[in-house]
């Protein structure tokens, strides 16, 4: 197959695992910190992208949470979604399930308004113009159960905004175990719940995502092709895997894109979808994804077809193609 771009681009997609804030391009990073005299470690645009050199999870964290420091008013996050969703929109997705991380904003003291009030509107005006745009609030993991409860329950004003909690960050260290309580509160709010593991972490992490959580989707995943046993029960249950080639590349959860396990996963009957994560950051949108690992695990038309397929059936409230998860 050749034409991958013109396929890949005709392709309708759901996007499930983008987080917000891994959406900030360098151009905007620079001007926001003009905007609001935030000074930044870097000398320039180019400089940024220079810095864009990851060996593991933790090294792109590390400049994920320094680069959020330009956001901080309404329209920052206002100008950040909306950049987010037109870009997808582009790449003719059109259902988006949209993370953001408010614990990040919190801690460096900007107002949970600022956030809510800015994604939401950007939501509203994505669904005025026909996308379906949900999102999904993120727990940090590297921070305490303590914090996250607190998280939630200030994040409760804003119920309508979101539909569902997500966990993220430093995987390593950091079991899903360790939000047992806050998530089981999480569901009896009628939230939906996803979890980041197997991007670092081991098939246990997988395990207690699923059965200490309840989680309904797995992001990332990739390590639980190492267990057959889970691999048989993600098989069962048809969990989606939120799978992510481009962002595994950068940070170095694969070595070549032919490598990469979301062929082995749609061969082994896994619900696999492709999305972009942190896509400022990992060098392509949605679509950059799709063919980038078609060409390179050379995909047919029709395993590319069930991957976006795949996405609407993974997804939790398309308001665009009826899925109702
Ligand atoms: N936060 C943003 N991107 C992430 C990723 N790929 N893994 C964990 N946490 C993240
Ligand atoms: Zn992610």
């Amino acid at each position: 197959m050749t034409d991958y771009s013109d396929f890949v681009q005709g392709l309708p997609k759901a996007e499930l695992h983008i987080h917000v804030e891994g959406s900030l391009e360098p151009e905007m990073m620079w001007n926001l910190a003009q905007r609001n005299g935030v000074s930044l470690p870097f000398r320039s645009v180019n400089a940024i992208r220079q810095a864009y050199d990851f060996t593991c999870l933790q090294d792109f964290l590390d400049l994920y949470y320094a680069g959020m420091q330009v956001l901080n008013t309404q329209r920052d996050f206002f100008e950040l979604a909306d950049a987010c969703f037109r870009r997808a929109e582009r790449d003719n997705v059109r259902h988006i399930e949209c993370f953001f991380d408010p614990q990040a904003h919190i801690e460096r003291g900007v107002p949970l308004a600022h956030v809510m009030d800015g994604l939401s509107r950007a939501a509203r005006e994505a669904r005025q113009r026909g996308v379906s745009v949900s999102l999904i609030l993120c727990f940090l993991r590297h921070l305490s159960e303590r914090d996250a409860f607190r998280m939630l329950e200030n994040a409760m004003p804003y119920r309508a905004e979101f539909i569902g909690v997500g966990l993220d960050s430093s995987e390593l260290g950091h079991p899903p175990s360790k939000f047992e309580r806050v998530f089981a509160a999480a569901r009896d709010e009628g939230l939906r719940l996803v979890a980041h593991a197997g991007e670092e972490g081991p098939p246990s992490y997988v395990w207690e995502a699923l059965d200490v959580l309840g989680v309904e989707r797995i992001d990332h995943g990739n390590r639980a092709l190492e267990d057959p046993v889970l691999v048989s029960r993600l098989r069962r249950d048809q969990v989606p895997l939120t799978v992510c080639p481009l962002s595994n590349l950068k940070l170095a959860v694969v070595d070549d894109l032919a490598v990469h396990p979301v062929k082995r996963m749609l061969d082994q009957g896994l619900l696999a979808t492709v999305n972009s994560d942190d896509p400022a950051y990992f060098g392509g949108y949605i679509n950059a994804n799709f063919v980038q690992a078609g060409k390179a695990l050379d995909l047919t038309r029709a395993e590319l077809a069930t991957l976006a397929e795949n996405s609407f059936a993974a997804a939790f409230d398309c308001a665009t193609c009826g899925a109702s998860g």
